[in-house]
């Protein structure tokens, strides 16, 4: 199936990274979000990403213009109903993203593939909020979307093998590498990292070696391109503590989130996008 015209609901963190990374493909993309002010906040940051790209030279302010008039930002769903591929990034909570879903199954055409950028939740469970659970797949970015080349596709019990077909071809036309995973709590890559960063957790409790030190041993000895902490903080802690709970319903204690991120989570340091975190930020 050919994509001609794209969607992303949520113009949050993911949403709006997600829109560029479409966008710069040269595919128009409808930016949806509950109000105009968060949809602005989302073509700013979008504009931004651009404007990183025209100061290192790699293209021109005309170009920008050009990409940016590609993503429709709204607050409606008037421009879906010629929406090949749309895309959900609300956030990771499993009502919202229901709601979200009987909506795009209301206003997309009938053979639209709608995708979720959930991390974790079962895409069984919101295909069953749609008419189509057939055309619906999990379609997991990693953040910064606009520099990670992995997406998770995931399907569903219901999922077609045409929809995987699709949504695999379509990842590669947005150039990202993309890896069919079975569908499961965390799916491969949060499992695999988030029971890396619990167990990091309780070292750090339990040893006198700071996160600073830690992310120092693993980015020299071990040659992470980051260390996990300082990927929490960019991550959101919250994010992070809510993806730690839904492993630790499904898989048990080894994802129980340990006492300093709970605290953090409680105190408001989230990471980045709060000014601290297990590191400070200045914005
Ligand atoms: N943050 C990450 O590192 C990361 C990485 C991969 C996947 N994800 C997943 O992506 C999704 C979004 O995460 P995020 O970090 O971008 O969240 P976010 O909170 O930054 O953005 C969510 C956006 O959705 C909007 N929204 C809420 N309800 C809506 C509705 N009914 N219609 C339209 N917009 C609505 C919010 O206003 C907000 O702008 C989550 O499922 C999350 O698990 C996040």
């Amino acid at each position: 199936m050919y994509i001609f015209k794209t969607a992303v609901v949520g113009a949050g963190a993911m949403g709006a990274e997600i829109a560029q990374v479409i966008s710069s493909n040269g595919l128009p993309v409808v930016l949806k979000d509950i109000d105009q002010q968060l949809v602005d906040r989302g073509m700013r940051s979008i504009e931004r990403l651009y404007r990183e790209r025209v100061s290192r030279g790699k293209m021109t302010a005309q170009e920008l213009r050009d990409k940016m008039d590609l993503v429709m930002p709204t607050t409606s769903y008037n421009d879906f109903a010629d929406v090949d591929f749309a895309i959900e990034a609300v956030p990771e909570n499993m009502a919202v993203k229901k709601a979200v879903f009987a909506e795009l199954d209301n206003f997309c055409p009938r053979q639209a593939v709608l995708a979720s950028n959930t991390s974790c939740l079962s895409i069984s469970e919101m295909a069953a909020a749609t008419m189509r659970p057939g055309r619906v797949v999990g379609f997991h970015f990693f953040n910064p979307a606009s520099v990670m080349k992995l997406v998770e596709i995931i399907p569903g019990r219901e999922t077609s093998e045409e929809t995987v077909a699709t949504s695999l071809e379509f990842a590669q036309s947005l150039r990202k590498i993309p890896v069919q995973v079975k569908e499961c709590p965390g799916f491969l890559v949060n499992r695999v990292l988030m029971a890396g960063l619990m167990e990091l957790l309780r070292f750090n409790e339990e040893s006198r070696a700071s996160a600073e030190e830690i992310d120092g041993v693993l980015r020299e000895a071990v040659g992470l391109p980051m260390g996990p902490f300082l990927l929490a903080d960019m991550l959101g802690l919250d994010v992070v503590h809510d993806v730690a709970r839904t492993l630790e319903t499904a898989y048990g204690d080894r994802f129980r989130a340990p006492a300093t991120l709970r605290k953090l989570v409680e105190n408001h340091h989230l990471g980045v996008k709060s000014g601290e975190g297990f590191y400070k930020y200045t914005r």
